[in-house]
This record gives structure tokens, sequence and C-alpha cells, in this order.
């Protein structure tokens, strides 16, 4: 069937009044964890969800099922470049044909409030602006190629502590100018096929609730003010009402098949709490859903016919694309960086995140990668084979040790290697049971139905003499025995909260030290677990066990790191965060690097001063020694194809033109808003409109780098500025009608390379008139240009930012006044400047 031919609304309409109340209700609420249900009478067929937005997870009907892993959003924000942005998104949209994915849970255009936020890395940008123009980009590649995109977290969901109780309290020109913004731009640009309605809540001086239940930002600002017509999705297990969410505008309860909605909806309409038409509509919007993606009558739709069955070169050189362009270098004294990989002999690389690079932030964001390149190996492959590469970790930065190895574990019952898990119904029968040959017994969807407690049962030898450490990570209810000994329990009662606090796959840890002397110990461990029932998602038990054996302590390794530095040609010290850090489901407490990284680094500096530091982490960490560092890259958390890139940057292969899209602070003291931790169920959001460069400019604070700062391999100078409207007033028709301004931005690569420049636009508002941002980004322009050669840069900056929302007519406003347009490298190195002014 062709396009044309598919049911129009009013059609949809027709077909949906046919349906009977019990089966219009059946379709709001998800058949499964990632399905949407069908609906023969509608021509309505399954759709189809999975995460984002770090690649395509995919529905893990197979848990042996990998797939592309991208660098983490706030890497491609960092390459201030939608063209990009626009090819991942048709990347990740072959992604989801190829896995049966309808819709991909992406973007997410919440800010980067804090630091903290444990979701930093799935973020773009502290910017309203840039994060909206990569989202907007991202939508228009996945939908062009006929994958749903759905804009998260609807709105203000910009930490994880409390998150499903959290009310964030917002002025409403707050929530309109710097909250709301990213959401509505991407809505008019990119016209995304969804929305997810967040776990926390909203209050915004009208009205307080949780976003599923929001009628006045759901209803009247999402889809009466800015005309959306899809479904709102909730967020997984957000939904706790039945009336106040159904009439508050939310459209579809996720997971299902349970959940507030069900016979309890069909109750409260019969009841007249909820009007029938309210159904209608909620129906009708999945259905449009299902047309765009072709789940309407098995249509046609954009989609490629043909999809690669694998992932192959070309889509891996696009990851590799992405983390080479995001990368920033923020130092590079005496042009240490690029080296030319000719002139060495030996390189050093150094670092806790060099032997175990964080590829990817935590949470529904995971995906499990198809193949991985670690820094070591892309490093060796890129080197000349003379050059010597010596590995060195330089200390531990992990309080987690590693799974146990299977060679340690023995099955008592049979006397062979493994971890029996022997199963009990809810009368104490043993119904089933397995063995494990790994030290990660998380069994997610693997517990059957009748099951109630899952018992571990292994044997640990540890042979070598010393000290070792052996952790047990448990959830929920449990209990934990050492050689007959209780060690441990647990008696959490908590559901579904253990998954959305992530401490199912990040359980507490339990500590036993054994010492080992001249003989060999073993030691029976037995762990008894509850399962926990989660409602909509599956019913889970979780335990790992892990094991340091005797080693060196971190400052031996350190000095023996140190050491290798010293003779190299150079070292590369590869230092970050990693899978304890930065995850869904909790903030840091902290922005300090994890661990003892900051003594390697000083020691490495000292030792050698050809070294070049290189941090893999999404988001910022105070580096204390960055004025002594010559060099100095931000990496990321860059994905599957990490090494390739880093080698790439380090020999000079491509460019690293990233920008850094959030502003890195020099110290703790100074971050404007060190914590999201709710007082008495609320954030709040007391700095207003100043957010992230914003109020490092209204403090005159310097930061250890600023927005938008990144070097590049080249020079460039700034010629000219020029507008050639110079009156915004007659642009600038009220509201978000008017479609700006342009700047001509004339510029030349006065370096010895060809580079690319992002040319950065900031606008002063008149400071004499309502409380505004000193400065915001008002626009920028990636341009590429040759050696000595000279560019033009078109930057387009958009009416609205001109605005405020004014809540007495509640409406856009532009204050009458004079405008400077500053034009830069970065939000503090400005050089060229243009006024304009706005008449009354
Ligand atoms: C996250 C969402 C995600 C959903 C489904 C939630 O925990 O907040 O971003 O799409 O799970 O995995």
């Amino acid at each position: 069937m062709s396009r044309a031919a598919l049911p129009d609304d009013a059609e949809l309409a027709c077909r949906i009044k046919g349906l009977d109340l019990e089966s219009k209700v059946r379709l709001l609420t998800g058949a499964s964890l990632w399905r949407l249900p069908a609906e023969p009478r509608l021509g309505l067929a399954a759709v189809t969800v999975s995460d984002g937005p770090q690649g395509v997870r995919g529905t893990l009907d197979d848990p042996d099922e990998t797939g592309l892993l991208a660098p983490a959003p706030s890497a491609l924000a960092a390459a201030w470049d939608a063209d990009l942005a626009e090819r991942l998104g048709e990347l990740f949209a072959v992604e989801a044909l190829r896995k049966g994915v309808d819709v991909v849970l992406a973007p997410a255009v919440n800010l980067q409030r804090t630091p903290v936020a444990g979701r930093h890395f799935e973020y773009f940008s502290e910017d309203p602006l840039l994060t909206a123009r990569v989202a907007a980009a991202m939508v228009r590649g996945l939908q062009g190629r006929g994958v749903g995109a759905c804009l998260k977290h609807f709105v203000a969901n910009d930490s994880e502590t409390d998150r499903t109780r959290y009310r964030a309290r917002l002025d409403e020109r707050t929530l309109r100018e710097v909250y709301l913004a990213p959401f509505e731009q991407v809505l008019a640009e990119a016209g995304p096929w969804s929305v997810m309605a967040a776990y926390s809540g909203v209050d915004d001086g009208t009205r307080s609730a949780p976003m599923t239940e929001h009628a006045r930002l759901l209803r009247e600002v999402l889809k009466q003010e800015w005309g959306f017509a899809g479904p709102v999705v909730s967020d997984w297990s957000a939904t706790a009402s039945t009336v106040a969410s159904a009439l508050g505008g939310l459209d579809l309860v996720m997971p299902g098949p349970h959940g507030p909605w069900g016979e309890a909806l069909v109750a409260a309409v019969r009841s007249g709490e909820v009007p029938e038409q309210l159904v209608d509509d909620k129906v009708l919007r999945l259905a449009r859903l299902a047309r765009h993606t072709g789940r309407l009558e098995e249509a046609e739709t954009l989609r490629p016919s043909a999809v690669p069955p694998v992932p192959g070169p070309e889509e891996f050189g696009l990851l590799r694309e992405v983390a080479t362009r995001g990368a920033v270098v923020l130092r590079n004294e005496r042009d240490l960086l690029p080296l030319s990989p000719q002139t060495l002999t030996s390189v050093a690389l150094i670092g806790p995140n060099a032997v175990a690079p964080y590829l990817q932030g935590g949470g529904s964001a995971f995906v499990p990668a198809v193949r991985t390149v670690p820094f070591t190996e892309g490093l060796r492959a890129a080197l000349p084979e003379q050059v010597r590469l010596n590995v060195h970790r330089g200390g531990d930065s992990r309080r987690r040790a590693p799974y146990v190895s299977l060679d340690l574990l023995t099955d008592p019952d049979t006397g062979e290697s493994g971890l029996r898990a022997d199963f009990f119904d809810s009368d104490g029968n043993l119904i089933g049971g397995e063995v494990r040959r790994d030290g990660d017994w998380s069994a997610y969807g693997a517990v059957t139905p009748a099951t109630r407690r899952v018992v571990l049962r292994t044997v640990v030898t540890l042979n070598e003499p010393g000290t070792h450490r052996l952790q047990v990570g448990c959830v929920g209810r449990f209990r934990v025995t050492a050689d007959g000994d209780d060690v441990w329990s647990g008696d959490d009662d908590r559901g579904v909260e253990l998954v959305l606090d992530s401490s199912h796959h990040h359980p507490p840890l339990k500590d036993i030290d054994v010492h080992v002397g001249d003989e060999p110990r073993r030691v029976a461990l037995v762990v008894d677990l509850t399962v926990v029932e989660t409602g909509g998602h599956n019913r889970f038990v979780t335990a790992q066990l892990r094991h340091a054996p005797p080693g060196p302590t971190p400052y031996e390794e350190i000095a023996e790191a140190v050491a290798a530095a010293a003779i190299a040609d150079v070292a590369v010290v590869v230092v970050g965060t990693n899978e304890e850090v930065e995850s869904e489901g909790w903030d840091r407490t902290g922005i300090d690097l994890p661990g003892h990284q900051n003594d390697l680094v000083r020691q490495v500096l000292a030792a050698n001063p050809r070294t070049i530091v290189v941090v893999n982490a999404g988001a910022p960490v105070l580096l204390p020694w960055a004025d002594e560092a010559p060099a100095l890259l931000w990496a990321w958390l860059p994905g599957q194809e990490a090494g390739h890139a880093l080698a790439d940057v380090l020999l000079g292969r491509a460019e690293p033109s990233g920008r850094l899209p959030w502003t890195l602070p020099a110290r703790a003291e100074d971050v404007p808003v060190p914590d999201a931790r709710p007082r008495d169920g609320i954030v709040d959001y007391a700095e207003g409109v100043h957010v992230g460069h914003r109020s490092w400019d209204r403090a005159g604070l310097e930061p250890a780098f600023p927005f938008g700062h990144g070097l590049g391999w080249t020079h460039w100078s700034y010629e000219s500025v020029a507008l050639p409207e110079p009156s915004v007033s007659a642009t600038l028709p009220s509201p978000a009608g008017g479609d700006g301004l342009k700047l001509i931005v004339e510029l030349t690569n006065t370096g010895p390379r060809a580079g690319r420049e992002v040319v950065q636009v900031y606008l002063e508002p008149p400071q004499d008139g309502p409380d505004r941002p000193v400065r915001l980004l008002a626009g920028f322009a990636t341009v590429h240009a040759e050696a000595g050669t000279r560019v033009t840069a078109e930057v387009h900056v958009p009416a609205r930012i001109f605005q405020i929302w004014d809540t007495a007519t509640q409406d856009w406003h532009t204050p009458p006044g004079r405008y400077r347009l500053l034009v830069g490298r970065s939000s503090r190195d400005l050089r060229l400047a243009v006024d304009t002014t706005t008449g009354p």
C-alpha cells in the first residue's frame, strides 16, 4: 500500500469510534517492556521502542544481542555540528531497522544544570540553544529514515537523586526560556513523533505535579500551544495515578501489560471522571505514531528497503569520526600535539582508564557493544612497529574489584567449576536450577514466574599467599554466609525502585577479606536471594561476586608507571571516571577524579615534560594540575571505536575539533549548582535563567576552561563581522515567528594545517530592563579552511534569543534597547562585536 492510501486522521477517528471502551483502553498501556499493543481492527501493528541515546539497544529478546555503541551524547554535542548529528541519527535509524525497532527513545534534551548529575553524559550541553540544534538534527536523521524519535525527559528532570519523587521548582520565565526551550525548538524544527514525560515533577508556581500528570505543561503548553500531535509516553514505571495522569495529558503508560490504567481507567470513564473522547484522542495519537513508523496497515514507509544485516566498516567509521570530531584539545603548549610517529621510539601509556577505558555511561542508555577497540589496541595498531608501547595502570580507581574468575569457583554438588543456582517456589520446593560460569549472577528475565527464591552456592579457592578481598553485591532481601557464618543480610522490600535507582546493576557491596598463608584457602559461599517483584519491569535477583587478589598498592603501581614514563619519549596518561561514577540512577557526590589519579598525573608530569593527559569522562572533573600539563585532551565516553579515535587524534590523522559544551570548573567551590539533592522534596532552580556559562559570567568567575573552548590543530584570525540587516525590530515580529538575523563573519586560518573552526556568537542584552543573562549563546557555525585561507561563516541568530517570556501577557516579548552581538572562539574569547537595536 502506498503512503497516500494510508488512513487519514478522520478515517482513524472513525475506526476508533467503532471500538469498545475496553479495547481502546487496552491500547494505552504497553503490551510488554518494549512493545505497544496491536489492534487489527484499527489496522494497528505492534510498535516497538528501544533506548537510545548511545546507540539502539534493541529489545533484548535475545540476551546475546549486541549493537553499535556511539560516543555519549555530550561528545556529539562537543562537535557543535548539526550535520554530524544528523548523520548519527541516520545511523541510529539503520540500526533500529536492523533490530526491528520503530521508535528510538532519544534524544534527551534535559540540560546539564549541575556537573554532578548522573545522566550528564547523556545530555548534550548546559546550553539550551546548543542542545536544541544537536537534538533537532538527530531527530531529522532518525525520522528521515522512517524511525521515530522520542524526545525526553519532558521536562526539568536534570538530576537523578530521588528522581521519581522530587519536584523541580522553577519560575515561569526560567521554565520557558531555559528548560522548555529545547523541547519547543526541536518540536518546531524537526517534529519528533513522540515525547516522554519525566519521572520527576514540576512546580512552576501555577501548578505542582508529577510530569505524568502535569496538565498545564502537557495539555496546555505541549499539545495546545505548540500543537504536538503525537503521543506523550510515560517514562518507565513513572505513572502513579489513573485519573490525574489520564486527564493530565499522558497518552501511553509504559511498560505493560500491567499498570495504573487498564480496568481502573475503564471504570473512571464509566463513572464520568475521564471523558471518553480523551481516550479516543490518546488512541488517535498512538495511531499517528504507528502511521509514521509504518506500523499502520503494514504500510510502505520511508525506510530503505535493504538494511545491511550486520553493522559494517562504514558505520564504525562514522562512530570513529564522531569521537575524533568531539574530542577537545584544552591545552597544547609548544604544539606537543599531534605527535609525529616517525620520530618516536617509545610511548608510555598510563592510567586506570588507559587499561580499562570507560566507553559509555550506565543505565538505560547502556548498549552491549558489537565490538570495542580499547585505547591500548587502537594505539598499538596505529604506531609504527618499532615504537615500544609500555602500558601501566598506575593504581586502580575503582572500588569494585573485577568479577571473580571462573577458575576459582567450584560447584559444591558436582565438584566442577561454576556457581550453582537453585530456584525455589513460594512453598520452598526446589523447582529448577542452573550453573553459572562467572561471578555476575544478575538474572534479569531468567527467573521463572514461579520462582520466589534463588540460592547461589559456590566454593572459592584462593591459592596465592596474602590478603584476598572477596566482594559480594546484592540488593533487596538476601542473606550471605561464608563457611556457614552469617556475613551480610538485607531486608529492602522495595520493588521497581531498585530498578529506577539502578541498584539492580550497581548493588551495594560487602567486603570479605581472607588471609591466605602457605596453604590455599577454600571459602564456601551461600547467597540466599528473594526475587524482587517490579510490576511492569522484569522480576529479578542481583548477586555479584568479585575478587581482588593480593597485589601491589596503588602507590607501588604509581611508582612503576612513573618510572616507565620517565624513560619514554612521550607519556600518555588516561584518567577519568568509570561505571561506579557516571550513570543513570544516582548523582555524583563531588567532581574529583576517583582514586589516586591526581597523584599519578602530577608525578608523571614531573617525570616527563612530554606528557599528554587524556580525560576519559563525560561530565566535568577537577584537574588541579591542568596548568602544568603541556597537552590536555578531553576524550569523552568515546564509544566502541575509542582506541582508533584516540590514535587518530594523537597522531594527527584527524583534527580533534571539539569545543566544550559545558564549563569546566577550576575549583569545587566555584560550581554554581554544586548538588541536586532535593530539600523537602524540592529541587530549587534558584539560579533562574542563569544556567551554565551564564552563571559563570554573572558571577565573574574564572573557570578552568570556559564553555565553547577548544583549540584544534591550527590558529584563527577573526577579520570582520557584518550584519546585513542591522535593525532587529524589522526582522523580529513577535513572538517566535521572526526568523532572526544572519551574521557574516570573515576569518582566516593562520596556522600551518587545515582545520575546522566553530564560530560562536553571543548576545549581550540590555541590562537596564528585566533580569537577563550577561551573555547568551545566540548562534554558531562550523567552517573548514585550508592553511592560510580565508573563509566566510554565516551564523543564524534566531529571533527567540532576543526575547523573554512575559508572564503578564503570557507571550514572548523583545525588550527594546541596544543589543551587542559578540563573535569569537569561546564564551570567554570574543574577538568581534556588532550592535543592533530593537524598537519598542
Ligand atoms: C529512563 C528512560 C528510558 C527508560 C526505558 C528510564 O529509566 O529514564 O530514559 O528510556 O528507562 O529504558
